[in-house]
């Protein structure tokens, strides 16, 4: 996937706040599109979010065989599709299933491809081909599945010998929810059950979404199990907003006193709503408000009133939950008075770039003060943040985090490489400007 290389511009903000619904969270939109894609019948998928990463495994899908009409387009991409499931019989691709940036693309794809009776080729970007893959190998290969990986140390591409795969009992090294949920979508495609057993508990979109489409899975503890040789029928789904995208506008109208902020229709689920927890015990006055709890995602809405912070410590189980808003939440410690210290977070150091590393260097860069560990940091708050040259290191959770810090710093603050906020928040710099008022170039 080619992209042109563009800055994002962000000066100081005057006032923060107003009504948004972010887009469709990214992790139910490739899940949605996945087991659509599986299912024996046409589902419809309302709310997808038409960001890179989620029609990665759109066209991945339609590699397989899948067929997809389009029934609503924004002016950001297909927002409501018509997936016409396969049945469990999915066809060999005749190129190259290309993942780009996703990590999720590829490692969830990787449990379906390994049921089937072909061998396929998954290849990633740059970022995406240093990424471990060493941990969906290593239990799909236990079930049965030959998967090479041609890269260095067990990284893309990955050439996966598909076929008859056995159920298997796999108690995961690390606390991943793409790596669960590729064993689980694997086991679909196995004789007898197979069982995942976590070392702390990660977003249950894969368990929730089965369930939607038919498929029992147990769940007993930190073990899910799921039996082999289910057929998923098929479902129509809403994908709520993501809290993940939602994320940065919380902690910037958290930060901003007097700053009131609405957000509607955003998914609160309780494996992913960490971050409001969070920003509670930093301080914040937050408020969700749940119009939807019944099978499937809960959904609701979030209302912040903006005032003034203070330090934590963010360590232990709470970590996997708001893994994805670490960046953000770095950048809000760096605002808030005292010290938040970050513990048990080495898995950041292999997302879609090291996030310890991306962060320290561009708080620093700013005139925070940052020390790195191995596994988190410990954040000094309460420097006047001064707009400098942002490296995004191609990383959207990057971008994304030092266009907020850029709201609250001197002088202008200029995002390189800013085209990757695409990969999961299209629209984000005009929903910045609608928010913060300012106008941003890009
Ligand atoms: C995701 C799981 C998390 C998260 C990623 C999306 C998912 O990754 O960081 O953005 O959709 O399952 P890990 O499973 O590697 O923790």
């Amino acid at each position: 996937m080619e992209r042109e290389n563009r800055e994002l511009r962000v000066s100081r903000a005057h006032c923060f706040g107003g009504e948004i619904s972010v887009p469709g969270d990214k992790s139910i939109s490739h899940r949605a599109v996945m087991l659509a894609a599986l299912a024996d019948g046409t589902s419809k998928i309302e709310g997808f979010l038409p960001s890179e990463d989620c029609l990665a495994t759109l066209g991945a899908m339609k590699s397989l065989g899948v067929t997809v009409d389009v029934l609503d387009e924004t002016d950001l991409g297909p927002s409501s599709l018509l997936v016409h499931g396969c049945g469990m019989v999915t066809v060999e691709p005749d190129h190259a299933i290309d993942c780009g940036n996703s990590g999720t693309t590829m490692r969830l794809l990787s449990g379906i491809l390994a049921g089937q009776d072909f061998t396929s080729r998954l290849i990633g970007d740059d970022s995406l081909s240093k990424r471990p893959m060493n941990r969906v190998i290593k239990p799909l290969s236990g079930m049965g599945a030959a998967i090479q990986a041609e890269g260095e140390g067990g990284s893309a591409p990955l050439v996966i010998h598909g076929g008859a795969l056995n159920g298997t009992t796999y108690e995961l090294p690390v606390a991943s929810a793409q790596v669960k949920s590729a064993i689980l979508l694997a086991g679909l495609f196995a004789e007898g059950m197979t069982t995942v057993i976590q070392p702390v508990e990660t977003r249950d979109h894969t368990e929730r979404m089965l369930d939607l489409f038919n498929v029992r899975t147990s769940t007993d503890g930190k073990a899910i199990s799921i039996m082999g040789g289910q057929q998923l029928q098929p479902c129509d789904f809403v994908v709520p907003g993501d809290i993940s995208s939602a994320a940065f506008w919380l902690a910037a109208a958290a930060v901003s006193p007097g700053a009131d902020l609405r957000i509607q229709n955003v998914g609160l689920n309780p494996t992913r709503s960490g971050i409001l927890d969070v920003l509670e015990r930093m301080g914040a006055d937050i408020n969700s408000v749940a119009s939807s709890d019944g099978r499937g995602e809960r959904i609701g809405e979030i209302t912040v009133s903006g005032g003034e912070l203070n330090g934590i410590e963010i360590s232990g189980d709470l970590v996997a939950n708001i893994i994805d808003e670490l960046p953000i939440l770095a950048v809000t410690a760096a605002l808030a008075s005292g010290t938040t210290v970050i513990r048990d977070a080495g898995e950041l150091r292999v997302k879609e770039t090291d996030r310890i590393a991306a962060v320290a260097k561009n708080l620093q860069a700013m005139g925070a003060q940052i020390e790195e560990f191995d596994d988190g940091m410990t954040i000094y708050g309460g420097r006047l943040l001064q707009g400098a040259a942002i490296d995004s290191y191609g990383d959207h959770r990057i971008a994304m985090a030092f266009a907020i810090a850029g709201l609250f710093a001197d002088g202008e603050t200029i995002i390189r490489d800013a085209e990757c906020i695409a990969v999961s928040y299209p629209g984000f710099d005009r929903d910045l400007q609608l928010l913060s008022g300012e106008k941003t170039t890009a």
